[in-house]
């Protein structure tokens, strides 16, 4: 019998070159040292830091967590050390762990505050890539940059020219067209998309007649957004170009799959952190049988290849 190849899990997001495609979201695993007696980190495809803004935030009023059917809503309001403190003490971990290292970053004000931690982060040859986070939906503000094109285009195009690395935007399922806000970022100079942050929602406690959340309103994830979130990679797939990172629900192999192959060219593991911490791993090794048993011998053979009922 002729032995199979191993399959070629590579992947190239813009100039990113990573081993596998399975990165873990922005928010659901700290700095990656909370993980480090939990999993294998040398194994991840990628890490995306939690969101760092320019100063330190403590977050919004708890409760900042609630379960819901098939996920939870979380108001965690970007609660980070700010950008100095997290260069000083979270970034040196990174040094030996050998794993592509993504820092996702937010504007609490204005987005100036965007370029003034671009430029910090420039400097560092250890960030191999810069998610934009325009798409909190913890900010307390009436319209976030991520539900307007003409904000994007223009908040990335200056992004774009403040920086040679990857750069990865981060958009919201809170929109009327998504596919509107994928080509303004793509125009703008965007290597790769990541999609989805999570979904505005509220849970009320009858009893008490109270909002469940100390904020009030919050971020729904889990396996409950994840049909809202394949269909938006499926739709973005078929109007860009450029690589799209999928999330939103992604619990193991199977949920996976199916954002490969609605478009996405890497997925990332968020809610799921929280339930299990091998699922990214799970899903690495699910990947690689899924594609040996399929005979598929790199990912492209597999990223948006979704057939017609008739094929
Ligand atoms: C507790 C929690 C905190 C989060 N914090 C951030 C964050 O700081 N920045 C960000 O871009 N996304 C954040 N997210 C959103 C996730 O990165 C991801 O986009 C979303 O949860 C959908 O994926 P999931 O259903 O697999 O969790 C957070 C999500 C959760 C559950």
């Amino acid at each position: 019998m002729v032995k199979q190849k191993k399959p070629n899990l590579d992947v190239k997001i813009g100039p990113l070159n990573l081993k596998n495609p399975v990165l873990v979201a922005s928010g659901t695993f700290g700095y990656a040292q909370e993980f480090k007696d939990l999993i294998d980190l040398k194994k991840l495809g990628a890490i995306v830091t939690k969101t760092i803004t320019l100063k330190s935030r403590q977050g919004n009023l708890p409760p900042r967590t609630c379960e819901t059917p098939s996920g939870m809503l979380n108001s965690i309001g970007l609660e980070n050390p700010g950008i100095d403190k997290f260069i000083r003490e979270k970034l040196p971990f990174f040094k030996k762990l050998g794993v592509p290292l993504v820092v996702s970053i937010a504007a609490e004000e204005t987005p100036d505050e965007f370029n003034v931690l671009i430029k910090k982060l420039e400097q560092i040859s250890l960030v191999e890539a810069i998610e934009l986070n325009i798409s909190c939906p913890n900010l307390k503000k009436d319209k976030l940059i991520a539900q307007d094109a003409k904000d994007t285009l223009e908040l990335v195009g200056v992004a774009r020219k403040l920086t040679k690395k990857c750069l990865i935007v981060k958009l919201s399922p809170n929109v009327t067209s998504i596919v509107e806000i994928a080509l303004a970022a793509q125009n703008a100079g965007a290597d790769a998309l990541a999609l989805i942050n999570t979904l505005s929602g509220m849970c009320i406690n009858v009893n008490q007649r109270t909002p469940k959340l100390g904020a009030w309103v919050g971020g729904l994830s889990g396996p409950a957004i994840r049909p809202v979130a394949v269909k938006m990679v499926w739709e973005v797939y078929n109007k860009i170009k450029i690589p799209i990172i999928g999330m939103g629900g992604i619990m193991d192999i199977e949920s996976a799959l199916e954002f490969f192959i609605a478009g996405a060219a890497a997925v990332s593991v968020g809610t799921a952190n929280f339930v299990n911490s091998q699922a990214s791993l799970e899903i690495i090794t699910g990947l690689q049988q899924y594609m040996l048993d399929n005979h598929l011998q790199n990912l492209s053979k597999l990223t948006g290849k979704l057939k017609t009922c008739q094929d």
